[in-house]
């Protein structure tokens, strides 16, 4: 079977072709590092996949948008993202970081100086309980971009086979493509063009970084998302010229964040085309492409192969089943969420939410 044979992702070898999505777990240390909880979660995990990709890990002081992140803020967090890093490559898979950066998504409990919550532009996402932003200056963007590559180079350091750029779910990067929060009038705002340049920029300096620092095959890929319901917001259309446009740098994956692998546009009801053929037209297959949403059995996953990912990612039903792998190779289905398997205040994140797994069939056991 395809799925199961090894796959070459850049100069990585992968075991099989099943990556971990990244998840983000509530639960660092107090200080932000990662806690023994969060080590047993990924160990756990590990045993059968090709690739973790790890929580949304912060890159700076203004990056974080959730409680207890683990981060690559600063040189301090090296040993203790090592020994995840390791603990997931002792289980046979690869380990990709997440770097992430909250931007107008941050939570205002979480920044004493709400100056420090910053975007794109001063406009406040259309969600209850954030915060209006500050536009970050010139000056900020290029720091920026520079502190994802730090975190890249203490990502290299730490021992990991790649990272992430978080481009999805609403955060930083999405908010300088997104004609919604992106209303600048510098280099980094104005055109479609323009938009992209935060990235573009970022991806150039994050490969220079590698090319420089890295002893071993290092990765470099960027997550997106097609799509966003605000008006003016993202269309299938722009990140059709964004895929373009991304497919010319040196990245080795992109990574689509679909709520179902097959999902057709959230903003054109009429239009039936899955998102992911639009995606590969403007591909080619020239990048290999991870999918991601609602792929539970060994049937949607043979089925998301052959719509076109070369990767595929898993979420909600690694959380409930640490082997899930093996689950689905013996025609079986876990979807019982367990306190036993996850970090607690993961645990209890989920259950105070529960109706978000519910809705996707999962229910949750209480101890
Ligand atoms: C608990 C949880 C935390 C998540 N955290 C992140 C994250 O840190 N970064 C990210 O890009 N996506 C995050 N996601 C989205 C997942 O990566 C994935 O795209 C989504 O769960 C759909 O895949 P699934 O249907 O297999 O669950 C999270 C999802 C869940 C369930």
């Amino acid at each position: 079977m395809e799925l199961l044979k090894p796959y070459k992702l850049g100069k990585l070898e992968l075991r099989n072709r099943f990556v971990m999505a990244p998840m983000t777990t509530y639960s660092g240390e107090n200080d932000f590092h990662v806690s023994s909880e969060e080590l047993l979660y990924y160990e756990a995990r590990s045993k059968s996949l090709g690739m973790v990709l790890t929580a949304a890990t912060s890159i700076n002081e203004q990056a974080q948008a959730f409680d207890k992140q683990i981060t690559l803020k600063d040189d301090r967090y090296i040993p203790t993202m090592a020994v995840l890093a390791k603990v997931i490559q002792n289980q046979g898979a690869k380990a990709v970081v997440q770097l992430h950066h909250g931007g107008r998504m941050n939570v205002p409990a979480l920044y004493k100086d709400q100056s420090n919550i910053v975007s794109a532009s001063a406009i406040k996402a259309p969600r209850e309980g954030l915060a209006t932003p500050r536009a970050l200056e010139t000056e900020e963007v290029k720091q920026t971009i520079n502190d994802f590559v730090k975190a890249t180079e203490r990502a290299i350091k730490a021992g990991y086979d790649g990272v992430e750029l978080h481009g999805a779910n609403t955060y930083l990067l999405q908010q300088f493509f997104s004609p919604h929060s992106n209303r600048r009038s510098d280099q980094y705002g104005g055109s479609l063009e323009k938009r992209m340049r935060f990235a573009v920029e970022m991806i150039q300096a994050a490969r220079a970084c590698i090319e420089k620092h890295a002893t071993k095959p290092f990765v470099l890929g960027y997550r997106f998302s097609p799509e966003e319901l605000e008006t003016p917001g993202i269309t299938i259309s722009d990140t059709v010229a964004f895929v373009k446009k991304l497919k010319t740098l040196p990245l080795d994956f992109l990574h689509i964040s679909l709520g179902h692998y097959k999902q057709t546009s959230m903003r054109d009801q009429a239009d039936k085309k899955p998102i992911v053929d639009y995606i590969q037209e403007a591909l080619n297959g020239e990048i290999p492409l991870i999918g991601v949403g609602q792929i539970e059995t060994l049937k949607d996953a043979e089925d998301a192969l052959q719509s076109g990912y070369d990767l595929l990612a898993v979420g909600m039903p690694l959380i409930a089943d640490p082997d899930w792998v093996e689950t689905i190779k013996q025609g079986g289905l876990n979807k019982v969420v367990r306190p036993t398997t996850l970090p607690r205040p993961l645990f209890d994140r989920l259950y105070k939410n529960r109706q978000w797994f519910a809705k996707r069939g999962y229910t949750f056991e209480l101890e």
